[in-house]
């Protein structure tokens, strides 16, 4: 087959679940969110872009519940209901609106296609600072003047799942989303470990990722992270000394720049482990960029503390499966070393 069912118009958000919304709602604001509404049980919260929310806690044992993206029409829905086995269609009784099929994917994850949220007015979050750059003196006769506090978010900008299945969830999400590959990294042993893919809108450029396939190594399959892009890189940085004044919120991986994506990034649990992320600059692309594929090497960052994946990053939980995928990662490295050791 070469044409996709659908094409889906952007990530819509991530829909969660955690025992104690109070603390839910603590974390989402310290983390850059607004709240954009609310029943008694479950919180919306929304970027400083249109989407009446980008994320939603239900109260309920820690969890993801389904991920949504939207789509260009209601036609859209219709056709996934018919060609793929969606549910029909249906009302979406929440605040924001707008109608709904849901699909299963590979995993047994509920993904949720959606037309016709609500808007909102945008937020005016300011400029930022004009930068003193390449030798141009644009900021004069004004302070730097960074306001203190949480970042503030823009959008929703992608999730990675946790898999056992990269390229069978990958074509998966081709199939229903026209997801395109972006960049596949392989393990030393030469098996999956990581695919990028990206929104299919023609030649128009979008994030290098909107939704990414990651090796579980605990055999695991889960949400691994999910990542809202902020407005500019001191909104990065205040939102990281923001998030580091709570201890109860742990830090994983950051701040750095993705060799893959290009983003400079900042990774942070909440507090039940969930990993969220900030980023700003993404490298965009378009239908013109030919999928790579890359060894470990060519996906370390560009710069940053770590410019591998932490272990706090990479792993969520202990177990026999992770051992032994931890022992053959380690084994394929070292393999790799001796090999270009009998090269020089
Ligand atoms: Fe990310």
């Amino acid at each position: 087959m070469d044409e996709p069912i659908t094409r889906a118009r952007d990530l819509a958000y991530v829909r969660m679940q955690a025992p104690d919304l109070s603390v839910g709602e603590k974390f989402l604001e310290d983390f850059g969110l607004i709240i954009s509404d609310r029943t008694p049980d479950t919180l919306y919260a929304r970027g400083t872009d249109s989407p009446h929310h980008v994320y939603i806690l239900h109260k309920g044992e820690p969890d993801c519940r389904s991920i949504a993206f939207h789509m260009h029409s209601l036609a859209d829905l219709e056709k996934l209901h018919r060609e793929a086995q969606a549910t029909p269609v249906e009302k979406l009784d929440e605040p924001g609106g707008g109608h709904v099929v849901r699909l299963t994917d590979p995993h047994g994850f509920t993904v949720e296609a959606i037309f016709g949220m609500e808007e909102l007015e945008p937020i005016d979050a300011g400029k930022a600072l004009p930068l003193n750059i390449d030798g141009q003196r644009n900021r004069v006769g004004r302070f730097a003047d960074v306001k203190r506090g949480a970042s503030t978010v823009k959008r929703i900008g992608h999730l990675v799942l946790e898999s056992k299945r990269i390229e069978e969830a990958y074509l998966w999400y081709w199939k229903h989303f026209g997801i395109l590959r972006t960049d596949k990294v392989l393990q030393p042993s030469g098996a999956d470990g990581m695919q990028f893919a990206r929104l299919d809108k023609g030649l128009e450029y979008t994030d290098h990722h909107t939704i990414g396939f990651q090796l579980c190594m605990d055999g695991i399959e889960r949400l691994q992270h999910v990542s809202f892009e902020v407005q500019n890189f001191d909104d990065v940085m205040i939102g990281h000394d923001h998030l580091a004044s709570d201890k109860s919120y742990k830090h994983v991986w950051g701040i750095g720049r993705h060799r893959l994506g290009g983003q400079i990034y900042d990774y942070w649990k909440d507090p039940w482990g969930r990993i969220h992320e900030h980023w700003t600059d993404s490298d965009l692309l378009n239908t013109e960029y030919e999928a790579t594929i890359q060894n470990g090497d060519g996906a370390r960052d560009y710069w940053g503390p770590n410019q591998q994946p932490t272990i706090s990053y990479a792993i969520q939980k202990w177990n026999l499966t992770t051992l032994s995928n931890v022992a053959s990662l380690i084994a394929g490295a070292v393999k790799e070393k001796l090999a270009k050791g009998k090269d020089v």
